[in-house]
């Protein structure tokens, strides 16, 4: 009865009919783009409710007989509402659980090929998702207003200022003016719950309208399939109501697993932590941030140089420079690895031996540079240090196209990728 009121009104059986048979290829390495889009379901949700508590303010207020930010303070008394501190740890977990999954996912593309032409556009909607992802959890770093938040974000804060041009711009459209000051929090809060979540939403609504028009990479083993069934046009299960049932067991499954880790595991506990003092504790980033940190402290202290109208230091080359370059890298893979027909399957990556040992490489030399994070416990000196990177970075690729070729050898090229 309902159905048929908004059937006459919506026609809402031409769109089942359209959409929710459409089918779609299934591969378990499929499930890593679900997984970053099911933790940013996660986030919105938790977030709801951290939001509606939280005071985006730094003016001091009393907390057990001390004067604290009202952030500082808002967050504490979260975590000391009933299940407040475990929707705090989901919200945290889940924000890693993203940042995870987009990686992964881009890895997975990345290595059977799913940028090749036709899909390239959505390659660059990719990165552009992923550079918001990192957005988000950096904005939402400095809102407990901790000790290690305010240090954290600092460091970001003389990077962007560090940039010749338009350093000083960037850095007030970011911070709202200088950090830390009473304008920066609110700023954050804006970006973190407003603008970050509404540009993710309309990025991953293009990523998907695009990823339907041009339809998904099969599987290999579905050109066996298509010819030996006679030319079908795509082999996988239709969105509704198989793919349906497969996401919601598969959101269901990621739930209990956050929800199991956050039980047990704290994170960012602001308690300990404290609010922001003069002193600045030794802090390391979370791990999606260490890379940076890593590779900043393998810079010498005093590289810098000077450039018409700025000048160019450690934490410019470090912070810019560095993820500048790694994300142009990223967004000229197209470019370098153009093929002439669209791309229907996913490729094989032992059959590509110089792409893979290209991201090979690159993997080892992202993880050598988060190990760098390390080198005070370590006890390296940054030369050395440099030293093994590029040695690590070099062995890798060197000894992974070496195997790859070798073994594309004596296998012949009777598999098309
Ligand atoms: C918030 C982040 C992201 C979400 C929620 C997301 C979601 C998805 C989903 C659900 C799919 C279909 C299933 C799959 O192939 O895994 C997909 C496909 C795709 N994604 Fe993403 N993605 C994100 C980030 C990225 C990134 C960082 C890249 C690469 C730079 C990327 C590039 C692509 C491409 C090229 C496809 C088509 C794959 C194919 O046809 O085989 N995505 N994405």
């Amino acid at each position: 009865m309902i159905f048929k009121w908004f059937n006459e009104r919506l026609e809402i059986d031409k769109f089942r009919a359209k959409f929710l048979s459409k089918t779609f290829p299934t591969h378990p390495t499929f499930l890593l783009g679900e997984m970053a889009f099911f933790s940013f379901v996660t986030l919105v949700v938790t977030g709801i409710f951290l939001g509606l508590l939280y005071e985006p303010s730094t003016k001091m207020v009393a907390l057990f007989g001390a004067m604290v930010p009202a952030s500082y303070a808002s967050v504490v008394k979260i975590d000391l509402l009933p299940m407040g501190m475990i929707i705090r740890r989901i919200h945290h977990w889940s924000a890693m659980l993203m940042i995870a999954a987009v990686l992964a996912h881009l890895t997975r593309i990345y290595f059977t090929s799913a940028y090749r032409r036709p899909r390239e556009i959505n390659w660059f909607v990719g990165l552009g998702l992923w550079g918001i992802t990192m957005l988000a959890a950096f904005t939402g770093y400095l809102l407990p207003y901790s000790q290690f938040s305010v240090t954290a974000t600092s460091i970001a804060y003389f990077i962007s200022k560090s940039v010749p041009w338009v350093g000083d711009w960037t850095s007030r459209l970011l911070f709202a003016g200088e950090f830390p000051s009473d304008a920066t929090v609110p700023r954050f809060f804006f970006m973190h719950v407003m603008l970050v979540p509404v540009a993710l939403l309309g990025l991953i609504s293009l990523h998907m309208l695009i990823l339907v028009k041009q339809k998904h990479t099969e599987p290999p083993s579905n050109r066996w399939l298509k010819e030996s069934e006679g030319g079908r046009k795509l082999i996988g299960i239709p969105v509704w109501p198989e793919q349906t049932v497969v996401s919601m067991s598969f959101y269901l499954f990621l739930l209990f697993v956050v929800v199991l880790i956050a039980t047990y595991i704290p994170l960012n506990p602001v308690e300990t932590y404290g609010p922001p003092s003069p002193g600045t504790p030794v802090m390391r980033p979370d791990w999606y941030f260490l890379p940076i940190y890593g590779f900043l402290k393998l810079i010498p202290g005093d590289l810098s140089f000077s450039v018409p109208g700025g000048k160019i230091t450690p934490e410019t080359i470090g912070g810019v420079i560095f993820p500048g370059f790694l994300a142009l890298v990223l967004a000229l893979i197209p470019f370098l690895d153009r093929a002439k027909q669209d791309q229907h399957y996913m490729a094989n990556p032992l059959r590509r031996p110089f792409m893979t040992s290209f991201g090979m490489a690159g993997i080892v030399f992202i993880c050598m540079d988060a190990v760098s994070g390390y080198i005070d416990v370590l006890h390296i000196a940054p030369a050395k240090m440099a030293v093994y990177v590029v040695f690590a970075t070099l062995a890798a690729w060197g000894v992974s196209f070496g195997l790859l070729r070798s073994y594309n050898r004596k296998r012949g090229s009777d598999v098309k990728t």
